[in-house]
């Protein structure tokens, strides 16, 4: 049955037995499959991962494993990721090939090429400038930053991969998020007069070449448009209704939202803050709605509250369901019977494989 008429058949199966189907083949496979989930994915998925984490808990682990299977419930550029960090005997599947990342899309290969080509009417960008791409980012670009001396980095260790470049070259490229470069530049105190916006649809991105001469961080002008929904005066807002309540955000969202929060960190590092807080601490919390909502049920003696009164929800991430992770799993089962080739396998090319290890690793040996 190819994977379009089994999803089909799985969607007019009662989703109890598609959870029941889902336990009992992961029994029936055991160690062959490794199932990473990351924090954004819905409750019915995420209860079946093997690992949960952030971007950067979740690669260090597809590095870790010798799993010949990984099933990646997250988007696309996680499940590249952990292409590039496997060996070319094990596999990557996405469960739905559509869970993609729009801040990732904010850059291509082209736009940063021609990025690249103009700063060089200008300085030597191999000699003074490192580039450093968010993890959430094609492999090509990750690529890119290999072979130019960059890195790339997560919103966990965006700090220590600023700090490994400056040491490098005097100045950064950091793509594709605005926020997450702007927002740990000014926690590390660099002033706004270093920093400059890239706007990869204008010439010089919109910059003279004085200003680039001058800049130490040109921040591409991309952004979560998920983060993007929380605002400052939501903060605000939640500071009047609940006295002593903190405001926790994840540094993809605006500066003007990062500036009013009590704490910012990665997915990861708001579990574990929440976790870490006496009873009683109360929290709004400006991130994916499902991870907030799980840390609801998980931490009910510590009262949390979704920063924005809209949802703001990652449709991409959501779009890993049972159906699809049960028909990753059944592939996976087929192709150990040598019945069918493994379904929506993540294979980056050979050629980007190099380099891109290269950025990533560079990351992982930090630390
Ligand atoms: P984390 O690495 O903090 O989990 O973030 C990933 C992501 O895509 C957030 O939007
Ligand atoms: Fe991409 Fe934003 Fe979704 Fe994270 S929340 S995967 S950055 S679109």
């Amino acid at each position: 049955m190819n994977a379009q008429a089994l999803l089909t058949q799985l969607y007019d199966t009662p989703e109890t037995d598609i959870l029941e189907q889902i336990n009992q083949l992961k029994a029936e496979l055991g160690d062959q499959v490794l199932i990473l989930g990351h924090h954004y994915q819905r409750e019915e998925v995420f209860a079946f991962a093997d690992v949960s984490g952030d971007s950067l808990k979740l690669s260090q682990q597809a590095a870790a494993t010798s799993a010949p299977y990984i099933i990646f419930c997250g988007v696309h550029f996680m499940a590249e990721t952990a292409d590039i960090l496997t060996s070319d005997e094990q596999s990557v599947i996405l469960p739905d090939l559509a869970a993609g990342c729009s801040m990732a899309d904010m850059a291509d290969d082209e736009q940063v090429t021609r990025c690249w080509a103009e700063l060089s009417d200008i300085i030597n960008p191999d000699e003074c400038v490192t580039p450093v791409t968010y993890i959430n980012s094609t492999a090509s670009l990750k690529s890119f930053c290999g072979e130019h001396g960059g890195i790339v980095c997560t919103s966990g260790n965006a700090r220590k991969i600023l700090e490994w470049s400056w040491g490098n070259r005097e100045k950064i490229l950091f793509f594709p998020d605005q926020y997450l470069g702007e927002n740990t530049a000014v926690t590390m105190g660099v002033p706004d007069s270093d920093m400059i916006i890239w706007d990869p649809f204008q010439p010089l991105g919109g910059n003279t070449p004085e200003a680039i001469e001058k800049a130490r961080l040109i921040l591409w002008k991309g952004f979560c448009s998920v983060h993007q929904l929380f605002k400052p005066e939501h903060a605000e807002t939640m500071r009047r209704n609940h006295a002593g309540i903190e405001i926790l955000a994840h540094p993809e969202c605006s500066r003007a939202v990062c500036e009013v929060a009590d704490f910012i960190g990665s997915t990861e590092m708001i579990i574990k803050h929440v976790s870490a807080a006496p009873v009683g601490s109360k929290f709004a919390i400006a991130t994916e709605l499902n991870l907030v909502n799980r840390l609801r049920i998980q931490f009910p003696d510590k009262p949390i509250w979704f920063l924005s009164p809209m949802v703001c929800m990652c449709s991409t991430m959501f779009r890993t369901d049972p159906q699809h992770l049960c028909a990753a799993l059944r592939s996976v089962r087929d192709a150990l019977h040598g019945q069918q080739r493994i379904s929506n396998q993540i294979k980056v090319p050979q050629q980007q494989k190099r380099w891109a290890r290269l950025s990533l690793e560079r990351m992982l040996n930090l630390g």
